[in-house]
């Protein structure tokens, strides 16, 4: 079959490489042209383990390729996948959907035989109502089918959590795109893959709903972290105690600084934003916003208290700096919030990490980068207080 990926980032990108991995013919588009030249020169511009290799791999046998033609990608295409960002609105706490509704605009005016429109971006319960009036606008509705394939891969294991998702969600209104995406899928699902078809709105809820069951999840155990400093128990007695259980898993269910990402931060916000459009009250997820906003809060009280509150030329190293392990993705992560804190109150901060340097603390006083593990240990002899954050961990944040 022949697939578009329109947005070549995170989502985008790895899910572009494994479709074409699996025997489909993939165009990978963005609008950013730097992004679309290094990727057509070989070199993958984020960090994800294996990424780099399949990438290579299918753009030699040109099963892959790469665009920033919108316009012919389209036209060429039967099923396009949006994976555009869909941000948190600036100054709000819904999700941005311009890039969404520019994407749906340019095509409507591409859509030159039948083609299957999928959102596998994150988007709000009535977004795909809302794509397919825009369609509506220039196309006859026997040229378009609009569904909604929310995605779930975890960066840092993205390419395994593709290739054997738990789930594969359809949310579409007719039958004919939901036989065709069996079909697509079908690699998946007899590998084991659960398949789960639905209406659109449903599949565009199931993806909210999860997250900000999984965020929920994180912020519990830190709070009950909490609980076991003032106690004297050690949370990860707990995390196992409670793990063992198989009504609640193991997984998500490990202490650490609050969860951040490109995901959990925005779109618990979100789904807050889309209950209160429809009147309803979502306070569990309410409140785990703001306990999560507290536990950096917390871990910086702890921090001070550690150090008698006398942080001045105090030397804090940083072991990792990511929102989690394996990943480059600094979107929202605790040490966005932490290191500017400390620095702000005269500490000395170092840090590692194992996908280089932060662009984002170039301008923090006293913050500097140690290019390797083996520097980092000869620094950590010097250093007053040791902070270990989402990076050296495997499980925060989506
Ligand atoms: N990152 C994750 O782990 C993850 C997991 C599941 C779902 N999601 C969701 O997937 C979506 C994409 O996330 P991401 O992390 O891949 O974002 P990203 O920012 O890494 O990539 C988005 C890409 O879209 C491109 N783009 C924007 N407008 C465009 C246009 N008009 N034409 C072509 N390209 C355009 C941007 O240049 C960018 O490269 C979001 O809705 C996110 O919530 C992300």
């Amino acid at each position: 079959m022949k697939l578009c990926m329109i947005g070549t980032g995170y989502v985008g990108l790895v899910s572009g490489v494994c479709f074409s991995d699996l025997g489909n013919d993939v165009i990978c588009v963005d609008k950013d042209i730097n992004k679309i030249n290094l990727l057509k020169k070989g070199k993958i511009p984020i960090y994800e383990p294996g990424l780099s290799e399949l990438v290579l791999k299918n753009y030699k046998n040109k099963r892959l390729t790469f665009s920033s033609d919108l316009k012919t990608s389209i036209k060429n295409s039967d099923i396009i996948f949006i994976c555009v960002g869909t941000p948190t609105k600036k100054g709000g706490s819904s999700a941005d959907l311009t890039q969404i509704y520019n994407v749906a605009k340019e095509l409507s005016l591409s859509i030159n035989r039948f083609k299957i429109i999928i959102t596998k971006s994150t988007v709000p319960v009535t977004t795909g109502d809302e794509i397919e009036k825009i369609l509506s606008k220039k196309n006859s509705k026997n040229k378009f089918a609009v569904v909604s394939n929310p995605e779930f891969l975890r960066e840092g294991e993205a390419i395994r959590d593709f290739t054997y998702p738990d789930r594969i969600v359809i949310g579409s209104n007719d039958k004919k795109s939901n036989r065709i995406l069996k079909n697509l899928y079908s690699p998946l699902i007899s590998k084991g893959a659960q398949y789960l078809h639905t209406s659109r709105r449903a599949a565009e809820l199931i993806k909210y709903s999860s997250n900000a069951f999984l965020a929920t999840k994180i912020t519990f155990i830190n709070e009950i972290a909490n609980l076991c400093e003032k106690t004297e128990i050690n949370i990860e007695d707990i995390s196992i105690g409670m793990g063992l259980d198989k009504r609640i898993g193991s997984r998500f269910l490990r202490a650490g600084p609050a969860y951040g990402g490109s995901c959990f931060p925005k779109d618990t916000k979100a789904i807050i934003s889309t209950a209160d459009k429809f009147k309803t009250n979502l306070s569990v997820v309410k409140s785990v916003i703001k306990s999560n906003e507290n536990r950096s809060k917390i871990l910086l009280d702890r921090i001070y208290q550690m150090l008698n509150k006398k942080i001045k030329n105090k030397k804090i190293t940083f072991l990792g700096v990511t929102f989690k392990a394996n990943t480059d993705d600094m979107r929202d992560s605790s040490s966005l919030s932490m290191i500017p804190a400390l620095s702000k109150k005269g500490a000395i901060i170092r840090y590692f990490d194992p996908t280089g340097y932060k662009k984002e603390f170039e301008k923090i006083k006293n913050v500097s980068f140690i290019n390797n593990i083996k520097k980092s240990l000869i620094v950590l002899e010097n250093t007053t207080l040791l902070f270990f954050i989402n990076s050296f961990f495997n499980q925060v944040g989506s």
